[in-house]
């Protein structure tokens, strides 16, 4: 059988050639990094963890009316998604300052903002992604002024959108990333949210005990990351317990 053809490969993904025009196949690894790659291990079951996960908000997401490239999901690492042209920007939501945030300005941890910032950052990896601001994106035509308005009222709709998913679930929404891509229907265009949606790229803290169930477990070596990730699926009902712990055969009457 012919190999498929591979037309990326980031660290977490791989996108090949999907099986029509348009279309790619979107493959989650098991590598998590952290530092723009200056720590890196391999997680078992995280990238099966992650593609369950994308599934399921990108399919809430598409049915409150929010557009995403997610079509179907394949198998255990791989789904199906439309072809995009990537928008070169990280869209970072904040509800609570954490991480950059806290440093940049000295808001301790966990401090709730006055109401959820929008922040935008340049995919550059050889820049460690620098956090820029809309003049720049205007000013280098990385985006024009209508996509960053369509930009930012799509994140702000992922945004209430996850934030109620987590809280249902006993979840605080800190902070996400998210990309956002093109497509074009004759000679119009629009924006849709690609990439992926998983604790990878957002903080989720329990609400109770503070307990951190995102990548900031593998940044900050806080103990197990797939159990993290296992803790937040098996809340949302994406993965039900006894996938991952065997239980006892039951006799049916
Ligand atoms: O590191 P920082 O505090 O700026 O991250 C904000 C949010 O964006 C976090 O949820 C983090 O996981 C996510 N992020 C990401 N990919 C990056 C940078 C940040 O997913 N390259």
């Amino acid at each position: 059988m012919a190999r498929r053809k591979k037309v990326y490969e980031g660290k977490a993904k791989i996108l090949y050639e999907g099986p029509e025009p348009g279309t790619f196949v979107q493959y989650f690894k098991d590598d998590a990094t952290a530092f723009n790659a200056q720590k890196k291990d391999i997680i078992d079951g995280k990238g099966v963890l992650n593609n369950r996960l994308s599934e399921y908000f990108m399919t809430g997401l598409a049915q409150i009316g929010v557009p995403t490239h997610f079509l179907k999901r394949l198998n255990m690492r791989e789904q199906l998604i439309r072809q995009v042209e990537i928008i070169p920007l990280e869209v970072i939501v904040r509800n609570y300052a954490a991480g950059t945030m806290s440093e940049r300005l000295g808001l301790e941890e966990g401090t709730q903002l006055p109401r959820p910032i929008v922040e935008f950052c340049l995919k550059d990896d050889n820049l460690g992604d620098p956090l820029v601001s809309e003049e720049h994106i205007i000013a280098f035509g990385w985006a024009a002024q209508q996509d960053l308005d369509d930009m930012i009222a799509l994140a702000l709709r992922v945004n209430d959108f996850m934030s109620g998913c987590m809280f249902g679930v006993g979840i605080r929404l800190v902070d996400f990333k998210i990309e956002i891509g093109r497509v074009w229907e004759g000679d119009f265009q629009r924006l849709i949210i690609a990439d992926e949606i998983s604790p990878d790229s957002c903080r989720l803290w329990d609400m109770e005990t503070g307990e951190k169930l995102d990548k900031d477990v593998f940044r900050r070596d806080l103990g197990d990351l797939a159990d993290a990730y296992t803790e937040v699926a098996r809340r949302l009902g994406v993965l039900p317990s006894n996938v991952t712990h065997a239980t006892k055969p039951t006799l049916i009457n």
